[in-house]
């Protein structure tokens, strides 16, 4: 682990939680555009290769610029594929070394590297979790999403302790605290909130809201339940792509979706870690 970071060195942001489909590939892309879109430089990194969700929407994006011709804001991406090597050591060799240079090479000429990882534990993924200034964790609203951050006693919902996750993340943070790499910025965000105020969500929330400072993240605003999240991806755009006036009139889902994702990069206050750039229209 290095020490505290220099304003040069790219802020790395890590989507991760060990539960898959909670929309970590989704929120990356988003944040991913939004930064670019604010002026920023920045690079992305796929490490859930196998899957390849964020490749592949950003390929699709490529194939929609080079039809159109529209000049779209796109990160410079590599993706790093699980080790073949023949024996753990060597495959935990080759992943630590791939990573390694995978950062350094985005780090130079970035603001801001995202990093898309695997719905499940790996040795690829807790490398990058080690490496994240902010880990974004996208949750779903259910007792399934919320069981990798914390054991809850079902029938009193008591918390009886941090999940191996969490577990894991604060043994990230106490190493970063001790090599004086500065605090980890740990944010969870919902993810497909239902726009009906059901019980479920206000149990969930209330339950966030009471272990949030003893698990040690905070909660940002997170995304509702949208189909236009689901249908962006066959183009590769995102809600900041579409402008008001191009095609159609923006629906009500629509600016709504784009403000949460808005709402979001505000949490991540990139001002505040990169200064303030000319933003790309
Ligand atoms: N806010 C949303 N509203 C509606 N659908 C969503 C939303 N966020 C994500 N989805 C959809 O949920 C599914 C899972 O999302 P995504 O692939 O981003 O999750 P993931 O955490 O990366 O999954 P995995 O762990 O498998 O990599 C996708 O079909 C995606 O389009
Ligand atoms: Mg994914």
């Amino acid at each position: 682990m290095r020490p505290i970071k220099t304003q040069e060195q790219a802020h790395i942001i890590v989507f991760g939680n060990e539960k898959g489909g909670s929309g970590k590939s989704t929120a990356a892309m988003h944040t991913a555009i939004a930064l670019l879109r604010l002026g920023y430089k920045v690079g992305s990194l796929d490490l859930d290769a196998r899957q390849g969700t964020f490749t592949r929407y950003l390929k699709k994006r490529f194939d929609f610029i080079t039809s159109t011709r529209d000049h779209l804001p796109s990160p410079t991406h590599l993706s790093i594929p699980r080790s073949t090597a023949d024996s753990v050591t060597a495959q935990e060799e080759e992943e630590r070394t791939f990573l390694s240079l995978a950062l350094q090479e985005l780090g130079r000429r970035h603001h801001f590297i995202v990093i898309d990882t695997p719905g499940t534990d790996s040795h690829l993924s807790r490398l990058a979790h080690g490496y994240a200034d902010t880990l974004i964790t996208p949750m779903n609203d259910s007792f399934i999403d919320l069981d990798v951050l914390v054991d809850i006693d079902p029938d009193t919902l008591k918390i009886k302790g941090p999940s191996v996750y969490a577990q894991m993340v604060q043994d990230l943070r106490r190493k970063r605290q001790l090599c004086n790499a500065g605090d980890l910025d740990w944010i969870v965000m919902r993810n497909r909130l239902a726009s009906l105020n059901a019980r479920n969500k206000q149990v969930v929330g209330d339950i966030l809201q009471d272990i949030s400072g003893t698990i040690g993240f905070r909660l940002a605003p997170g995304f509702g339940e949208r189909v236009i999240f689901r249908e962006m991806f066959l183009k590769g755009l995102t809600l900041l792509d579409i402008k008001e006036g191009q095609d159609k009139p923006l629906t009500l889902s629509q600016l709504t979706a784009r403000q949460e994702v808005r709402n979001l990069v505000v949490e991540l206050a990139p001002e505040k870690l990169k200064g303030r750039v000319r933003p790309v229209s």
